[in-house]
């Protein structure tokens, strides 16, 4: 076995680190180059749930009526649907790492059946990147939070191979939600996704996407709750997302608990082959502190196994533990 190799999602991977989905995941060219870089797998682009429900809609309604559809907005949602089942099958063909789709989705309703194409064109697992945003103030938490159970359900009746659901960490309770996906059989949750945020520019006095790129230091929103979600006694894969730059980071990450460790906006910033310097960083830890594969330290410092689990659960700055009060 691999220095490096890790189970995820039932699937063997050569390194922890897979490029997440963005752009970076988008072409045939940029999944080779991940690949070759030493990726231990792909997550690629999301595909959304509008084209998908767009061309199911389309697709049935071979009306008569033509002229009442909208041709060119059909044209292209249905062209970039299949575009993407292409782009699975091809990556298949062309790369030995697994391939995971992304399906985008913010309602449950109209489009799992959908989810079997995927899988037909040969996805090794598929990845549901969903975030229904909470707009209506009746809606308890409890009713919004369903909505993904609902969606999981649905989902689990159709397709056949892991799934891992991408969330947010916004929930009342994420180790709850977590518990209800692994109750439902779901494989694996990538914890988390970072979305789209809105912010204002003063000058212009306008309203102006928040950095589209992370920083290493949102780990501080993520890590907790990956060493808390791995020490749970259920069997569910944890992928972390959010904050990885560096080797270290992986490390980081694995240490709390994770199976394997997305990366996407370092690679915006210093290309893909950036993975296989990531790749070296961690095999020089392990080599430094004597690990010989990610499994003999992998989880060492989660919520169970760290000798002082109290440390994550504090979350007050109290003078007695802060030199900063
Ligand atoms: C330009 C860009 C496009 C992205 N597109 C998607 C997407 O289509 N689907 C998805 O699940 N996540 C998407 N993401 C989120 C990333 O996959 C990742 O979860 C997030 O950027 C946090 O990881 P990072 O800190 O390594 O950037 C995108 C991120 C960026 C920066």
């Amino acid at each position: 076995m691999e220095k490096l190799a890790v189970k995820y999602l039932g699937l063997t991977l050569k390194s922890p680190l897979i490029v997440s989905s963005s752009r970076l995941t988008s072409t045939l060219g940029y999944l080779k180059e991940a690949e070759d870089s030493g990726a231990g797998a792909v997550v690629l682009k999301s595909l959304f749930e509008e084209q998908i429900t767009q061309h199911i809609n389309t697709l049935s309604s071979s009306s008569g009526y033509p002229e009442a559809d909208d041709y060119t907005s059909f044209y292209i949602k249905s062209h970039s649907v299949e575009e993407y089942l292409n782009l699975i099958r091809k990556a298949k063909e062309i790369l030995s790492i697994p391939v995971i789709p992304s399906i985008n989705c913010f309602s449950s309703e109209g489009w799992t059946g959908f989810a079997k194409n995927i899988v037909e064109a040969g996805a090794d697992a598929l990845e549901i990147n969903v975030f229904f945003l909470p707009l209506d103030r009746k809606k308890s938490a409890a009713e919004a939070e369903k909505i993904y159970l609902d969606l999981i359900e649905k989902l689990k009746k159709t397709v056949r191979i892991p799934i891992a659901i991408k969330i947010g960490y916004r929930f009342s309770n994420i180790l709850n939600m977590i518990d209800q996906f692994y109750m439902r059989k779901v494989e694996g949750v990538v914890m988390f996704n970072r979305f789209y945020e809105p912010d204002i520019n003063i000058d212009k006095i306008d309203i102006v996407p928040a950095s589209i790129f992370s920083h290493e230091s949102e780990r501080r929103y993520v890590l907790r709750w990956i060493a808390m979600a791995s020490a749970q006694d259920i069997k569910i894969d944890i992928s972390a997302s959010t904050g990885v730059h560096s080797g270290a980071d992986a490390v980081r990450y694995l240490l709390a608990g994770a199976h394997s460790v997305q990366v996407c906006s370092v690679l915006y910033e210093k290309g893909i082959p950036f993975l296989k310097q990531m790749n070296r960083q961690i095999e020089t830890w392990m080599d430094k502190n004597g690990f010989r594969t990610i499994n003999d330290f992998r989880a060492k410092l989660n919520y169970r196994n760290y000798e002082k689990p109290v440390i994550y659960e504090r979350t007050q700055f109290m003078k007695y533990f802060s030199s900063e009060d």
